[in-house]
This record gives structure tokens, sequence and C-alpha cells, in this order.
């Protein structure tokens, strides 16, 4: 796997060594006029403060590795717990480290008691503090990658960690490639990563680790009666499909629901051209599904999850659906067509129906890229939360705080389903301006049955967008946002279950 992420690393097979200092500088510059005189001095002259995000290189010809990086971990904020701030050392490191094509090897160094401070002020273990230092590494490192092109961007070949167990780096490698899964279905050419293509890619995954996949194609949606995927998907000509990946670790069911539209173009209700260049990661949704169940099989966590992932182009053609249209869906639910650009909740909703009947879910959580109102209401730092159950939505917000991928709830009144009423069928899809994000939430709430449901509206922080998300762990493109909430959530589960 390229970038691999180890715990430890010899100096003379690196070629840049980074420490990770706190904003403590007096102790750091004890530890470091150890190291090297050089990177001592640049702390000296005050030229590194070991603020968030601030990094210098030096070179110090009589060490080896003669590559110094110095990286800041900040000091306390309200906004980064003491986790988070390491992490973005870590990532600022690498970051720097990747600038320089001569640096394949680098080897980390986080200073002497910053993990065990991290550790007691989140009250976690130090192994899990390493760990997620290892993701964030990981994270910082990736790039998406079209194959066959001459000259792919640079990566580091190989990180060490210090301090680090091979247990945790073990961890961190699985959660990881969760994370790289979705970045790279979300990062794919919206043709490349067709409805055909993704169940391909699908396919392969669960070959190779081995989880159980099911497809529905257009005979069964239509046998099953999935009106909102078979509608949505109509005006393409790849065919929609309901792909359903499944891990058997234990008896409790966990189901993960995720968006995945290829490709929004908006339907009839055409997108304008500036709108739908970024509709290629309308698939970030499933991406995080299907990127949380690859970790989670990696890591053998006891539950069972079953990721259900609704996948569609939204295009329009002479066979598309219309506004106005009626439809009907799994749960016999009747919907009016408001607007064709609306069609993430559509297909949600097929999904959340058939998980909630068929899977008895202790929990489902969805994910997905559902409305421009989120990212107005909440901008590009955190994701729309809403729930209706209060046990669940607290664990996920303990969860996201953990994972460092913040969560803000948004309320599910009932006065806000009026905006939603249709004279000529159950529903509308649409609910207006003023309210969006809820709107689009109450719409899916009607699937769920009751069961407990998470819903995360994931359109602000889904990708790198202008105005953020801005996280050095966050190189640009698709950022596999819930990957690791969603893990941090399945442990919590499992733990408070033993007590
Ligand atoms: N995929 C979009 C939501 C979106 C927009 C995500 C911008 C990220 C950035 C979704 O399918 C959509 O088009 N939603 C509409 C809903 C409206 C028609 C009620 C929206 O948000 O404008
Ligand atoms: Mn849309
Ligand atoms: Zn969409």
């Amino acid at each position: 796997m390229r970038g691999s992420i180890r715990s430890g690393f010899k100096p003379d097979e690196v070629d840049a060594v980074a420490y990770v200092f706190s904003a403590e500088i007096e102790k750091s510059l004890e530890r470091i006029r150890g190291v090297s005189r050089v990177a001592a001095k640049v702390l000296e002259l005050g030229d590194f403060r070991a603020g968030l995000e601030e990094t210098v290189l030096v070179y110090d010809p009589g060490k080896k590795p003669p590559r110094i990086i110095l990286s800041g971990a900040g000091s306390r904020s309200d906004w980064l717990d003491a986790v988070e701030r390491l992490r973005v050392g870590v990532a600022s490191a690498i970051k720097l480290a990747r600038s320089r094509k001569q640096v394949k090897k680098l080897g980390i160094i986080v200073s002497e008691g910053l993990v065990e401070a991290a550790a007691a002020e989140a009250g976690v273990g130090t192994d899990w503090v390493v760990e997620q230092l290892m993701v964030a590494a990981d994270m910082a490192n990736y790039a998406y990658s079209l194959r066959g092109r001459e000259e792919p961007p640079h990566v580091l070949t190989e990180i060490g960690v210090v301090p680090g167990t091979e247990d945790a780096a073990e961890r961190a490698r699985a959660i990881a490639e969760g994370v790289r899964v979705a970045r790279d279905i979300g990062n794919a050419p919206p043709s490349d990563m067709n409805p055909v293509r993704l169940e391909h890619f699908a396919r392969e995954l669960a070959e190779r680790l081995g989880l159980g996949i099911r497809v529905l194609h257009r005979g069964d949606l239509e046998t099953l009666g999935m009106g909102g995927i078979l509608a949505v998907g109509r005006g393409s000509d790849v065919e929609p499909r309901l792909i359903i990946l499944e891990y058997n670790g234990g008896d409790e069911t966990v189901a993960l629901v995720g968006k995945a539209v290829t490709f929004d173009a908006g339907g009839l209700d055409l997108k304008p051209p500036q709108s739908m260049l970024e509709m290629k990661y309308d698939k970030c949704g499933g991406a995080t599904a299907i990127g949380a169940i690859v970790a989670a099989a990696r890591l053998k966590l006891p539950l069972r999850i079953v990721a259900l992932i609704p996948v569609v182009e939204n295009l329009p053609s002479g066979r598309s659906y219309k506004p106005l249209d009626v439809i009907r869906m799994y749960n016999g639910t009747t919907v009016e067509i408001g607007n064709t650009d609306a069609e993430g909740r559509l297909i949600l909703a097929d999904a959340l129906a058939y998980a909630a009947e068929k899977y008895n879910p202790r929990l489902i959580m969805d994910y997905a890229t559902l409305t421009g109102a989120a990212v107005v209401a909440l901008g590009n730092h955190a994701a729309a939360m809403f729930s209706n159950n209060e046990e669940a939505a607290k664990r996920v917000e303990e969860a996201a705080k953990r994972a460092g991928e913040p969560v803000w709830r948004l309320p599910l009144w009932p006065v806000y389903a009026k905006q939603l009423e249709s004279k000529v069928a159950d529903t509308n899809n649409v609910g207006g301006r003023p309210a969006g994000a809820i709107t689009a939430a109450k719409f899916l709430e009607k699937f769920v049955e009751d069961k407990p449901w998470i819903h995360l509206d994931i359109a602000g922080v889904a990708w790198v967008q202008e105005k953020g998300p801005w996280k050095p762990y966050y190189p640009g493109g698709a950022t596999g946002w819930g990957v690791r909430t969603t893990i941090e959530l399945l442990r919590l589960l499992k733990s408070t279950n033993k007590r």
C-alpha cells in the first residue's frame, strides 16, 4: 500500500525527521538542543513558535537525516482539542515533507509528554491517541491519482511515528483505508464512477475484504416498488441500483445508508453550470458508508453492519422524471415532485425504509450531500446532524468530537413538516427556501419507522470547497468525512453495551 504508516523508524533510513511541538516552547527548546543545534537556534531566535500549522524545515549537515522539520501543535483553544491539535501538527509536517520531492520516507516524533497530555485531556488511552495521529498522517499523505497519469502527485512512501505501537498502526491502517476508499469514490470523475462502475468497485472491495454483497437492479427495484430510486434514475442511460454490503461481526445490526448520486445535474430542474461543477461529489455520502464498512470490517468490530447505497445519475433527458409527477415509494408513501433537483431524499427514502423493515437495526445512520441549505447554515466546518433519538444523538456528538469531525444538531420539530404538504400526494419532496436542510430531514424522517436514526447532511464538509473545510490532513478534493466518526460511534456502542 502506498504511503504505509508504521510505528517507529530508523533515523538512517528516513529522508527527514519531523518533530511535533506544542507551543510551550521552553520545554521543547531543551529537547531539541539535544537533537540538533541548528534546529535549536531556530527556536532560540523565535523563528518558530509551534503555532497551529506553523512549520519550518532546517538542514543540519551533521545529522542523519540532515532534514529536520519542526511542526507546531499550537496551544489550548476552544475550537480544537488536544488530540486534534496533534493531528494538525502531524499533518502539517507531512504537508511540508510532501512539498520536497527528495523526501520519500519520513519519521515523525511527537514531543515527549504530548500524547499523554492529550490522552488525559480527552479521557482516552495513549494508544488510541497514537492511532488517531497515524490516521491523520495517512490522510495528509493522500492523493487521488488517475491511472496512467504521467506525473502522479508526490506522496511519501513510508511514514514512521514515535511514540507508537504496532497495534495502533494496524488499527490506523484499517481506518485510514476506509478514508482512502471514501475519498477515491468521491474524487473519481463522474463517468468513471457511474452506477455501473460503482457497483464493480464495490464488488471488488467485497471480494477482497470478505464482505457480503447484493445489488438490486432495475427489475428488482420495480418488483420491490422502489419508486424513488427508479424515478431519479430514469433520465440516465446508466440504470440506477441499490448496493447492499454486509459485514457480519456480531448480532446487533447498524445500518449505514449513503446517498450516491454519481452526478447531480439537477434533472429537468437543471443546475446552472457553476453549481454543476461540484456535483461529482454528490456521491460522497455513499462513499462514506462504503468507507466506514471497510474500516469496520478491517477492525473486526463485533457488530453486524449493513451498508445500503442507492446509486443514480440525476440527468435531464426524454425519459427523466418531471416536476409535478407523483411517485410511489417503497413504504407506500406517495410523493409529489416539486423539484427534480431534490433527488437525494428520494433515493435515500427507499433505502431507509428498506433498512428499517428488513434488518431490524439498532441504529440507522445516513450520510448525504443533501442540501445547499446545510452549507448556508453551518458553512464548511461542521455537518448538520438530525436525529429522532436523544441517546443516539448524544453518542454521535461524542463520537464526532473524538474524531475531530464537528457536527451541529438542528431540530426536527413537527411544525416544519407543514412546509412539505401536498394537495395531490402524501407529501411534496421540497419545502421551500426556509430551513431547507431541516425540511429535507423531515422528509427522510417519514421513512425510518421510528427506528433510532441519525441523518448527517455533509454537503458542506464532504469535499474541500472555497471556504473550507481547512485542515492540513485534507489535501483537497473529497475529505472522507464521516468515516472516522462512524468508527468512533460503533466502538462507543459496543463499549457502553458492556456496562
Ligand atoms: N446535491 C445537492 C445539494 C448540494 C448543493 C450539495 C450544493 C452540496 C453543494 C442536492 O441534490 C440539491 O440539489 N438540493 C437542492 C434542494 C432544493 C431543490 C430543495 C438544493 O440544495 O438547492
Ligand atoms: Mn440535486
Ligand atoms: Zn444531489
